[in-house]
């Protein structure tokens, strides 16, 4: 194969059959695309399989969604092709290694169009790029009655880092409140901004209950108080287009395994100015300029973040994965999801005893829910018989389940391959949780 394809060409020619051109209806409105989900299943070669002996229906998306034939074929191909360490060989792989792990890079870019490569750092996931901004950016100035301001609804990745550096220092860790819907609450947020907050980091989208918060305005908000903002885009990035330009936050972090792409692979973004001024945080190889026993020196940007040798087969992986949901187009997969979102939120509200936890006007792809007389965990044990996977327990955000007075939800999450019939399927199955245990 020619290894070109895995540096940075389109992978879209097939890929945006998976689209139809509504028809145009009077009124002369714009032609809206719906997503031909028969299509988009048939690359995943994974949702043909059967579990206990039932077809898979898979909505455990927002734990990790699953991986396009192009993405598998991304990888293989790298380590069948071109497979060398990038960066400090002059020989033929080892350039064409580097030219397509930087090709990821320059895909990142686009996809949140960031202005500049240099503003675009690979790390192993969404929390190592939360811990690189905690130690790297907010630790070095944070002093004792200094505060972290984040959201009732984060996920531990955005708390722990946090409160971590806080012990270290004796800054304090504040929480902007969220109400009964699950909600935040915008009022709260910009009173708890005050003289000593040093960064607010805030979720773009809950993974818990599905909440989207609006991040253009919380940015708006604490840029007024001249407080720095990270974004935790990890749920929001594969349902909503994600512009870091338009958003104008100072952070934000995504991670790979989400994004349909491989696990290990995740991303900060960065202003460039910022970036600059901030020392590394990880040392090693490839992070620096130059070393002696005496002093070592960093190099550029982005490198300067990036120790030891990354994960090139992850952001090769990753880079197939925003074509391919590019190709697609995240306006479609977006309608698609939350039509699917309202549907599956009447269906499980038609189960009896059913309690929904989450019920924001602007939420998408999560249904979060407890049932009388039957723990999540057992919710997830029978509709797993059925072949459905969903998720049960606290979802690495114990401080939500706290705020609802529950110690754990079941959650159903869907992505663009889930359809109508899967949540049908979900429906059956829940009312056999009824049938045992309710
Ligand atoms: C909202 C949110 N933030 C952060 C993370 C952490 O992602 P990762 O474990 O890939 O770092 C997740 C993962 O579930 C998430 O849903």
């Amino acid at each position: 194969m020619d290894d070109k394809r895995l540096i940075a060409t389109e992978r879209s020619e097939r890929r945006s059959a998976s689209v139809v051109e509504e028809p145009k209806r009077g009124g002369g409105a714009a032609p809206s695309a719906k997503l031909d989900v028969a299509r988009v299943r048939a690359d995943f070669p994974i949702l043909a399989r059967t579990v206990h002996g039932k077809p898979l229906v898979y909505l455990d998306n927002a734990a990790t969604t699953q991986k396009p034939q192009a993405v598998l074929d991304a990888v293989a191909a790298y380590f069948n092709e071109i497979n060398a360490n990038v960066h400090r060989g002059v020989h033929e792989l080892s350039a064409r290694a580097t030219d397509a792990y930087e090709g990821g890079r320059e895909r990142v870019r686009r996809f949140f169009n960031a202005a500049s490569t240099r503003e675009i750092i690979f790390t192993r996931n969404a929390t190592e790029g939360i811990n690189l901004v905690a130690h790297s950016f907010v630790k070095p100035s944070l002093r004792e009655g200094d505060e972290v301001l984040v959201s009732a609804m984060e996920h531990h990745s955005n708390i722990v880092p946090w409160q971590i550096v806080c012990e270290m220092t004796g800054a304090r860790l504040r929480v902007a409140p969220i109400d009964d819907a699950g909600t935040m609450r915008l009022d709260e947020f910009e009173r708890l901004l005050g003289p000593r907050t040093r960064i607010a980091a805030i979720t773009h989208m809950s993974n818990a209950l599905g909440t989207i918060v609006p991040v253009r305005e919380v940015v708006r908000i604490a840029r007024s108080k001249n407080v720095p903002v990270l974004i935790d885009a990890s749920q929001a990035a594969y349902h909503l287009r994600v512009d870091v330009q338009a958003l104008d936050c100072d952070f934000l972090v995504a991670t790979g395994h989400k994004l349909y792409g491989p696990t290990g692979i995740g991303v900060l973004y960065g202003q460039e100015s910022r970036l600059e001024a901030m020392p590394p945080f990880l040392g090693g190889g490839d992070m620096i300029s130059s070393v002696t026993f005496e002093k070592s020196t960093w190099n550029v940007l982005p490198y300067k973040f990036e120790a030891g040798t990354p994960h090139i087969a992850g952001a090769i992986g990753l880079h197939a994965a925003l074509d391919y949901i590019d190709a697609i187009g995240l306006d479609a997969i977006g309608a698609h999801e939350r039509e699917l979102t309202a549907y599956a939120t009447s269906v499980v509200q038609s189960i009896p005893g059913v309690r929904l936890i989450g019920t924001s006007p602007e939420k998408s792809s999560i249904v979060s829910f407890v049932m009388d007389g039957a723990h999540p965990h057992d919710i997830g044990t029978i509709v797993d018989r059925e072949g459905v996977a969903i998720r049960t327990g606290h979802h690495c955000a114990q401080p939500v389940m706290e705020r609802f007075g529950v110690p754990a939800t079941a959650r159903a999450s869907i992505a663009m391959y889930n359809t109508r019939e899967e949540i049908d399927a979900l429906g059956r199955a829940l009312h056999k949780v009824h049938e045992v245990l309710g």
